[in-house]
């Protein structure tokens, strides 16, 4: 039976996914340990305002968990060395540098995880991939433990993590399901069974699924492009709306209400972001090309295409109505974050159409309840497209949201944060410049509320 549990990275999905498991198990020791010393101080933190991540209800958990048997440490080998099972939750960017730049999953932290796996360990263990990885990554890790190790054996599972942020705790503590892939062997049904009893804690256990490591490996993969590609679909479509004056919201509903399709995953937005849909379709593109998959690989990379064309369309737009030209005009962002209830910037949308307007020489003024204004001037300056004075000269950060909106021509909503919709739009409307525009790139302002105020009103797909 495991008692102790180690998991390497404290990041999106290590922090939230084993302060459950720790709530969850009350038997068991859990060590998350990470090397980055600021985020496990910020684990730490007596003031679970500071949590390095924002999620609804994870503070709670953490609450009860910490120092009972969920602990955070930056003592990696120490950690290793006491568990049963290793969890690794690293994170597994796109490749920015030599073959598969721009593509290949890096798997250069996997790998320095393996390694010191396989160094400090003295007693048999299962390592558990949690991060996503591309298919047969398992083999990878297997080859470094047995051929870099003690002599000690370890059993490699694939159990990844499908929760998304924002609502990581609802989706961890009731999940769709639980994959566990594993190796057939009678140890391999063994390590398999041990992480079985350990999600049997809470999830019930017909969504509790085994198969081998490559499709499990593969499943991840493969949800990720098909939700990413839903969500391309109906923003192919929203552009088709806006041609021909169908509303898209309409075409939405009509379609997702067959039980076939389903309503989720097809409102039209101005692109998905977040860290995982690009770098995982660009990953599964990259091993059908590998393959010599062609055709495989440029049906996936659709999905991206696409995705690009949605953001690049929404800022054309802005300056498009504005007169073809936004130079020296302040435009108010609403939003930054690349989804509501998340801090997480990552791929944000907001950040492509942001760099769009600051090349035009837009005057952009950001307010998000959640991001801080180093993390948005970062993100900008990641993007490497102009110097760092014009970046700062162009770009502004409201803790206020009002005072964003003070003397700009035009809005833009980036973000469905909830807040938005409940705003005091007269005000807001006084404040303006005229005409005042609102570009809703999510799609939940009242238009017609707005309209009869006086704005003049763009939303996705429709006119
Ligand atoms: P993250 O960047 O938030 O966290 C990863 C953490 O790992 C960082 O804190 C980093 O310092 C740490 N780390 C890297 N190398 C290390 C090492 N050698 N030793 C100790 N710590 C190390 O990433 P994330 O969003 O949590 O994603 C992790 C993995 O989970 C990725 O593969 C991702 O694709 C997958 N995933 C993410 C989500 C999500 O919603 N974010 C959901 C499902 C799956
Ligand atoms: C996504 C998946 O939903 C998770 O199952 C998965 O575990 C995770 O990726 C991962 O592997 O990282 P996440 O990226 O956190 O989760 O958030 P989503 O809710 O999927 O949203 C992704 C993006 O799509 C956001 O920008 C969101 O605004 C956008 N979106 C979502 C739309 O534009 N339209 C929709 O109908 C739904």
């Amino acid at each position: 039976m495991i008692e102790n549990i180690c998991c390497i990275g404290a990041g999106y999905v290590g922090g939230p996914t084993m302060a459950v498991i720790a709530l969850k198990n009350p038997h068991i020791k859990v060590t998350v340990v990470d090397l980055n010393v600021q985020r496990i101080k910020d684990w730490n933190d007596s003031d679970l305002h500071k949590l390095p991540i924002y999620e609804p209800g994870l503070s709670e958990v953490v609450e009860k968990a910490r120092g009972r048997n969920l602990f955070f440490s930056t003592d990696v080998d120490k950690a290793i060395d006491e568990a049963q099972m290793i969890f690794i939750s690293v994170n597994t960017p796109t490749k920015t540098y030599g073959v598969g730049k721009g593509m290949a999953a890096d798997l250069k932290y996997i790998e320095l995880c393996a390694r010191q796996i396989a160094m400090v360990s003295q007693t048999n263990k299962i390592i558990v991939e949690k991060s996503t990885l591309p298919v047969r990554t398992a083999e990878t890790i297997q080859n470094i433990l047995d051929n870099t190790g003690n002599g000690v054996s370890f059993q490699i599972l694939s159990n990844p993590e499908f929760l998304a942020e924002g609502t990581a705790i609802a989706d961890l503590e009731s999940p769709d399901r639980i994959l566990i892939g594993g190796n057939e062997t009678p140890e391999g049904q063994m390590a398999i069974q041990s992480l079985v009893d350990i999600y049997s804690s809470w999830v019930p256990k017909d969504k509790i699924i085994t198969t081998s490591l490559w499709s499990s490996e593969l499943s991840k993969l493969t949800a990720n492009a098909f939700l990413a590609q839903r969500i391309s679909s109906i923003n192919s479509l929203s552009e088709l709306c806006e041609a021909t004056g169908a509303n898209i919201v309409e075409v939405s509903k009509a379609v997702g209400m067959d039980s076939r399709i389903g309503s989720k995953f097809i409102q039209a937005s101005v692109g998905f972001g977040g860290s995982c849909f690009q770098k995982d379709i660009l990953n599964l593109v990259y091993i059908s090309k590998s393959l010599g998959l062609e055709e495989v690989a440029s049906y996936w990379e659709q999905v991206i295409i696409m995705n690009n064309h949605q953001r690049t369309r929404f800022a054309t737009n802005i300056i498009k109505t504005l007169y073809n030209t936004v130079s020296g005009k302040k435009i108010a962002f609403l939003g930054w974050a690349f989804k509501k209830d998340t801090n997480d910037t990552r791929e944000s949308a907001a950040i492509y159409v942001a760099d769009q307007l600051i090349e035009e020489n837009a005057n952009v003024s950001v307010y998000d309840p959640r991001v801080s204004e180093p993390q948005i001037r970062y993100d900008v300056k990641y993007l490497n497209s102009r110097s760092e004075e014009k970046n700062s000269k162009h770009l502004k950060v409201e803790p206020d949201p009002y005072k964003a909106f003070e003397d700009s021509h035009a809005i833009a909503v980036l973000t469905e944060w909830d807040e938005f919709r409940d705003y005091d739009w007269e005000r807001i409307y006084k404040s303006m410049l005229k005409p005042a525009f609102v570009f809703d790139g999510r799609n939940i302002l009242d238009s017609s509320k707005l309209k009869a105020i006086g704005f003049k009103i763009k939303s996705i797909g429709k006119v």
